[in-house]
């Protein structure tokens, strides 16, 4: 069955502050729900930047003035700028009342998350994060086998895990202004790289509880790390390893979890359909690959499937995904990791919080190696 598209006034109307590379996944994830939404502005400090987008996606209206973008009260501003912005943009979207869909990663620090999560219950608008992969639909039956084997059921308990993230990013990507830089990026292949990878892991394997790591700046001209590697203990025991790197030339990403009944495993790059998971029942539970292979819906990962779950939020008033509440249990593991690399000790969850030297920025009192960015 087909039905026309709803004229642009019934739609939801979002914006996209800033038009650079993520900016068209946004657009794009709005164009596949062109029935429920439509992009009417594109807003961006370069007009040209801005007008060249807006033409190349086919949206009405462009500028430089954010301020006058939101006195229109949009439903939805994409913030898709650099990290150091994020919190400022995504505040000035707040107290105009607007809803927030806010790039990864959400903030500089955990500091700067809770000073987000304190905007949005103070104005009363929520902030969803960008995390696509939580949003493939066999992600999301993974997630729900893992949760039921909290309880006995599923695949039982997890006990092993391994998420790696082996990116390779050469010199010339570092060029840009705000990349490589701890006052304006952040961190390194942890927090902005990573970071996808081990929130769906935080999504698989519920609430982290203890963290080993390193991190090294190895190969590139930078003042962030360019690898880092840990150990992890979950609350319900599962013991974990990661490593986070932009320095290997044979590109994945991956996911293994092994529990009682089952191994799941995902490998994949940038984003995953069915065909990028395998599952192997244990002995004796040969017929879970039935329920595995039964509960796969052929959905892809990516910002239109969590553009789908949003806009169904936005309909029925339930909280936006990914909540902030939930991108801080991120955000506090990467900033464990590199409290833990720099000072060479494991950190717990709960640990880091005002008056603790990484709660602000993620290299402490600074990292262990002298600055090289110029
Ligand atoms: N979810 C993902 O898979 C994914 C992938 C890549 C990047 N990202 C994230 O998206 C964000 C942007 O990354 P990018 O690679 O698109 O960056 P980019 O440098 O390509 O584009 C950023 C754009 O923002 C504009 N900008 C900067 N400050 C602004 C401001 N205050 N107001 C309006 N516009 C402003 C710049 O002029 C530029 O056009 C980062 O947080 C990054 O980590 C997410």
């Amino acid at each position: 069955m087909t039905h026309a598209p709803n004229p642009a006034r019934d739609r939801r109307r979002t914006v996209v502050v800033g038009t650079g590379a993520i900016a068209g996944a946004h657009a794009g994830a709005v164009a596949a729900h062109a029935d429920r939404a439509v992009v009417t502005h594109a807003v961006d400090l370069d007009a040209e930047r801005a007008r060249a987008f807006a033409e190349k996606h086919g949206i009405a209206a462009w500028g430089t003035d954010l301020a006058e973008v939101l006195a229109g009260r949009p439903d939805l501003a994409h913030v898709c700028t650099p990290p150091g912005s994020h919190l400022p943009l995504a505040v000035q979207c707040l107290e105009a009342g607007v809803p927030v869909l806010l790039e990864k990663p959400p903030a500089l620090s955990l500091a700067e998350v809770d000073q987000l999560i304190a905007a949005s219950e103070r104005t009363g608008v929520p902030v969803a994060v960008v995390f696509q992969h939580r949003f493939g639909g066999a992600g999301r039956l993974a997630r729900r086998l893992l949760a039921e084997g909290a309880d006995g059921s599923g695949i039982g308990r997890a006990h092993v895990a391994v998420c790696d993230t082996l990116w390779f990013r050469p010199e010339p990507y570092f060029a840009v202004p705000w990349r490589g830089l701890w006052e304006v990026e952040g961190g390194g292949p942890t927090l902005g790289h990573g970071i996808h990878q081990f929130d769906l892991l935080l999504a698989l394997l519920g609430p982290w509880q203890q963290v080993s790591a390193m991190a090294a700046r190895q190969a590139r001209t930078t003042d962030t790390e360019d690898v880092s590697a840990a150990v992890l203990r979950f609350e319900r025991g599962t013991i974990a390893t990661m490593m986070n790197s932009l320095l290997s030339p044979r590109e994945t990403s991956t996911i293994r979890v092994d529990a009682d009944h089952a191994t799941l495993e995902l490998e994949h790059l940038y984003g995953y359909g069915d065909d990028a998971w395998r599952f192997t029942p244990a002995p004796g539970h040969e017929g879970l690959a039935d329920v595995w292979a039964g509960g796969l819906d052929g959905a892809p990962s990516g910002h239109s499937a969590q553009l789908g779950v949003l806009l169904d939020a936005l309909d029925t008033g339930s909280p936006l995904p990914v909540p902030l509440a939930e991108a801080r249990d991120t955000m506090e593991l990467v900033a464990a990791v590199y409290a833990s690399a720099f000072t060479g000790r494991p950190v717990e969850r709960g640990e880091i919080g005002p008056g603790h030297p990484f709660y602000t920025r993620n290299d402490g009192d600074g990292a262990p190696w002298p600055p090289l960015k110029p």
